[in-house]
Order: C-alpha cells, then sequence, then structure tokens
C-alpha cells in the first residue's frame, strides 16, 4: 500500500502468542521498557502491538469504541503517548466483522470511518485487522474500506490484513494493506511453525517494498520448540521477509532466546533494501535450500535440514543465482564468521536435524 510505510518488513512485538487475551496497560508498558532496556529498540524492534481483547463489550452512545475500563483505565491514548515517549510505536487490534475473534469486543464492520478517526486520535502507528463475525461477505469488499478510512484519518497507520490466507490476500493485498496473512495461526511447534513457512513462501513473488506476505508472528521464546527449531524459525522468517513482530513475554527472555531475536546479521537480511523475499530453490528429502537476492549483488541462503538425520547439504550456484564460475566469500550469520576460504560454483555444509546455516555470499570475483 502507498502510503509510506513497510518499506522494510515490520519489526516490533505483539501481545497475542504469549498473551491471548491477558493483557493490560501495566504489562504493555513494561513491554515497552523492556524492549527499550534489553536493547531491542536499538535493533530496529518497534512495534508495540496490542493484539484482541483490549475493548470493552459495548461501544459508547456515540457508537465510539472504548478501551476496557478494569484493563486499560488509563485510555489508549495515554498508552500511545507512554510508547512513544520511549521512541517506540503503538499498533493495535479490530476486526473486518461485527466481532472480533474472541467475540470480546466489536468489530469495525460498518463504523470503518468512525473508528479509523478514533484510531488516528488516539495516535495509533499499526492496525491489525482480523476477519471474525464477518457475515460471509467478500474479504475483497470489507478490507478496502478501512483502507479508505485509514487514508482519511489524518495519520500513517501500517495496515496489517489477518485474513488467514483461505482467500489468497497476497493476491490482493498490495493495494489495500502493507502486510497479509497467508496462513492461519501460529502455534509454538515445529511442525506449525515450518507448515507456516511453507504455504507464506509459495506467495514469495507477491512481496515488495510496501507490502510483505505474513506467515504469523514470532513464536521464539514461548518454550514449544528447542533452540535449533528456533533458529530455523528466526532465520525462515527473516530471509522470508516476514514481519518480525515477538510474540514472547520480553519482560523474561532467557540468554538463548535473546541470542537468537537479536543476530543482527539475520535481521539486516530481513531488512535488505532490495526487499525480494526468498524462495525454496531446492528440495531433495529432508534437505531444502532456500535463497534469495540481497543489495550488492549478495545472495542469502539458509540451508534447512527438516529431517530426524544430521545430513550434508551443498548448495550451487547456479541454483541460487550466483553467476557460473564467481569466486565467493560466504558469511555464517548464525557463527558470527567470514569462512577463511573462498568458495567457487558451490558451498556445503552439515546440517544437524531440525537445524540450518544461514549465510551471506558475496561474489568477490
Ligand atoms: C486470529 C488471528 O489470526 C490471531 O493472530 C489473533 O489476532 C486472534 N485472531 C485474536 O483473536
Amino acid at each position: 500500500l502507498a502510503n509510506g510505510l513497510a518499506k522494510t518488513p515490520p519489526m516490533g512485538w505483539n501481545s497475542w502468542n504469549h498473551f491471548g487475551c491477558q493483557i493490560d496497560e501495566k504489562m504493555i508498558r513494561e513491554t515497552a521498557d523492556a524492549i527499550i532496556s534489553t536493547g531491542l529498540s536499538k535493533l530496529g524492534y518497534t512495534y508495540v502491538n496490542i493484539d484482541d481483547c483490549w475493548a470493552e463489550l459495548n461501544r459508547d452512545d456515540k457508537g465510539n469504541l472504548v478501551a476496557k475500563n478494569s484493563t486499560f483505565p488509563s485510555g489508549i491514548k495515554a498508552l500511545a503517548d507512554y510508547v512513544h515517549s520511549k521512541g517506540l510505536k503503538l499498533g493495535i487490534y479490530s476486526d473486518a466483522g461485527y466481532f472480533t475473534c474472541s467475540k470480546r469486543m466489536p468489530g469495525s464492520l460498518g463504523h470503518e470511518f468512525q473508528d479509523a478517526k478514533t484510531f488516528a486520535s488516539w495516535d495509533i502507528d499499526y492496525l491489525k485487522y482480523d476477519n471474525c463475525f464477518n457475515g460471509g461477505s467478500k474479504p475483497t469488499e470489507r478490507y478496502p474500506i478501512m483502507t479508505r478510512a485509514l487514508m482519511k484519518a489524518g495519520r500513517p497507520i501500517f495496515f496489517s490484513l489477518c485474513e488467514w490466507g483461505d482467500l489468497h490476500p497476497a493476491l490482493w493485498g498490495a493495494k489495500v494493506g502493507n502486510s497479509w496473512r497467508t496462513t492461519g495461526d501460529i502455534s509454538d511447534t515445529w511442525e506449525s511453525m515450518i507448515s507456516k513457512a511453507d504455504t507464506n513462501e509459495v506467495y514469495a513473488e507477491l512481496a515488495r517494498p510496501g507490502g510483505w506476505n505474513d506467515p504469523d508472528m514470532l513464536e521464539v521464546g514461548n518454550g514449544g520448540m528447542t533452540k535449533n527449531e528456533y533458529i530455523v524459525h528466526f532465520s525462515l522468517w527473516a530471509i522470508s521477509k516476514a514481519p518480525l513482530l515477538l510474540g514472547c513475554d520480553v519482560r523474561n527472555v532467557t540468554k538463548d532466546t535473546m541470542e537468537i531475536i537479536s543476530n543482527k546479521e539475520v535481521i539486516a537480511v530481513n531488512q535488505d533494501p532490495l526487499g525480494v523475499q526468498a524462495k525454496k530453490v531446492r528440495m531433495e528429502g529432508d534437505l531444502e535450500i532456500w535463497a534469495g537476492p540481497l543489495s550488492g549483488y549478495r545472495v542469502a541462503v539458509v540451508l534447512l535440514n527438516r529431517g530426524a538425520q544430521r545430513i550434508a547439504i551443498t548448495a550451487n550456484w547456479d541454483d541460487i543465482g550466483i553467476p557460473p564460475k564467481s569466486v565467493v566469500e560466504a558469511r555464517d550469520l548464525w557463527e558470527h564468521k567470514t569462512l577463511k576460504k573462498h568458495f567457487v560454483d558451490k558451498l556445503s555444509a552439515t546440517v544437524e536435524s531440525h537445524g540450518c546455516k544461514m549465510y551471506v555470499l558475496k561474489p568477490v570475483a
């Protein structure tokens, strides 16, 4: 969407994956504090996004959405002011239907212009727009109304389409929003995570600066996967130019989680200005090679082992879009090492079960 936002995929945090409906303003403020004190904001994590369950069941007598008094007594504008005072941005959630998915809040269908104005008056920076209880009408009719409403609201607001891929928002999302879901909801397991990455990959050609495919938010740090599996999760999201929206409790992150989500070199692949989503360029049994171009003639590569045994994986220049005979310097993004040897025609590595290697390859001759 040409609203000047999302030149690179959005980065930040969202309440849903870890907290569900157990949210309140104190936790959101503490999260903003933690994003600063952990150094995550300096790495680019700037959106603090409130998901479902922030509002009262009923609108006020003028039809306005109101924050739930028991959990957000200071109101959303005060929270936006707080978050902005830290240099961060505030995101909120609504639904292109009559109720939100939790059914604890009214949706925005029929109230788009009023709600967009409310969000702008609260200085909101990001809207996630869900798809529950929509009465069966087409998303291609409902979502663009909110796009127009946001355009009129007088404030640039990142617009995240949360139609779960059923009606292929990737095919129509670019004119409507800044990101669009390609999948149903992620859960904190290897199978779920890898299946979201697979489904999202199909739409790779449709991602571009201003509009990104969204395989759902990160589960890194929520405890359901091994460290290697979370490294795969973060690597695939980064190379797929997916939104990097943390879904853990950032007030309590372990050293391992921090090491993963603060990997600057992997983040730089995600935020590369070229903005081209990687594709699977080879699949053989349990091994996969994902690759995509970066600025400066470089190429990002993930060598992925989906199986139970350790395996050797070889990436040929031919598969990954490097000209034949190129001499290539390889940077290992998880070891933080530039390999001593230069490579001609191919690069091989041994990859652990449910693990990956991630490189940036740079032709030097
Ligand atoms: C469905 C969405 O896909 C989730 O990310 C989350 O926003 C829930 N709805 C909230 O009810």
